[in-house]
């Protein structure tokens, strides 16, 4: 039996369905927990204590909407996209800065393009590079991109700027504390339109709970919290949902080509 192959085949099936919205695992037949016995000695871990910063960080949460007001502070204060870069770096209200990342990780292209695309948050490769999109699902990004002659016209960023720990979803309060620096991100960059990669940041720019496979090739409205301003945001697969499952490449390329038939529209005063 070859466990490697059998391990990424249910790797691959299980992000499927994650990306196609599952959010639950149910079995047929019920499961009384109550009458499972708790374990009477602690269970080995492999995950490291967590350090000094990481309680702390995790202590603060409570204090969410502080923690969001802190980063909106900071995020207001940068006046442009290298200030907005080391104000990310030195903010510690994000618990993934404490959870073995190496850096955060901001931003790569155009400080003026016209498309921003979002990812959901730094992999292995960009953690260790400190720029989005570097690893794998970066450079099949960059392959689609170029076949869609937008590689100069795209600035690149992410929901979160740290490495979520094996590469995990970030979590929706790691998404509210970091979204005041690329909504800050958005407005110094001052885009025509977002292109949002996965689910998961989709999800968080629009605030919807339908899976990615509905959001994805439509058109919606993205707002910052204050309500300030609308631009034009459209969902797609992630690239590295396209590494497991190559046949939907097709859907991706069909949204890129409607990005930029959008792009290239001449515009209509208002
Ligand atoms: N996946 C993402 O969503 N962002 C990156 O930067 C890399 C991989």
């Amino acid at each position: 039996m070859d466990i490697a192959a059998d391990t990424r085949a249910i790797e691959s099936l299980l992000a499927f369905w994650s990306q196609a919205g599952a959010d639950g695992c149910f079995s047929d037949a019920p499961v009384d927990r109550l009458a499972e016995r708790a374990p009477t000695t602690p269970r080995p871990t492999t995950r490291a204590l967590p350090t000094a910063p990481a309680v702390a960080a995790r202590s603060a949460a409570p204090d969410l909407a502080g923690t969001i007001e802190q980063a909106r502070a900071l995020a207001a204060a940068a006046q442009d996209l290298s200030q907005l870069e080391a104000a990310i770096a030195g903010f510690d209200g994000c618990g993934l800065k404490f959870e073995g990342a190496k850096r955060a990780v901001f931003s790569r292209g155009a400080a003026d393009a016209p498309v921003m695309i979002i990812g959901e948050g730094p992999g292995a490769e960009e953690d260790i590079q400190g720029v989005p999109f570097v690893g794998r699902a970066g450079k099949l990004l960059d392959r689609m991109l170029k076949a869609a002659g937008l590689s100069e016209r795209v600035f690149i960023t992410n929901t979160v700027f740290w490495r979520p720990p094996g590469n995990r979803t970030p979590a929706p309060a790691e998404q509210m504390v970091c979204a005041p620096f690329l909504e800050r991100a958005i407005a110094l960059v001052n885009p025509r339109f977002l292109l949002l990669a996965g689910g998961a940041s989709a999800k968080a720019m629009l605030k919807r709970d339908e899976g990615i496979l509905s959001l994805r090739g439509r058109w919606f409205d993205w707002s910052p919290e204050d309500g300030s301003a609308r631009l034009p945001a459209l969902p797609t697969l992630h690239p590295a949902f396209l590494l497991r499952q190559p046949g939907a490449k097709k859907r991706a390329w069909q949204d890129l080509l409607t990005l930029t038939e959008r792009l290239d529209r001449p515009e209509r005063p208002e």
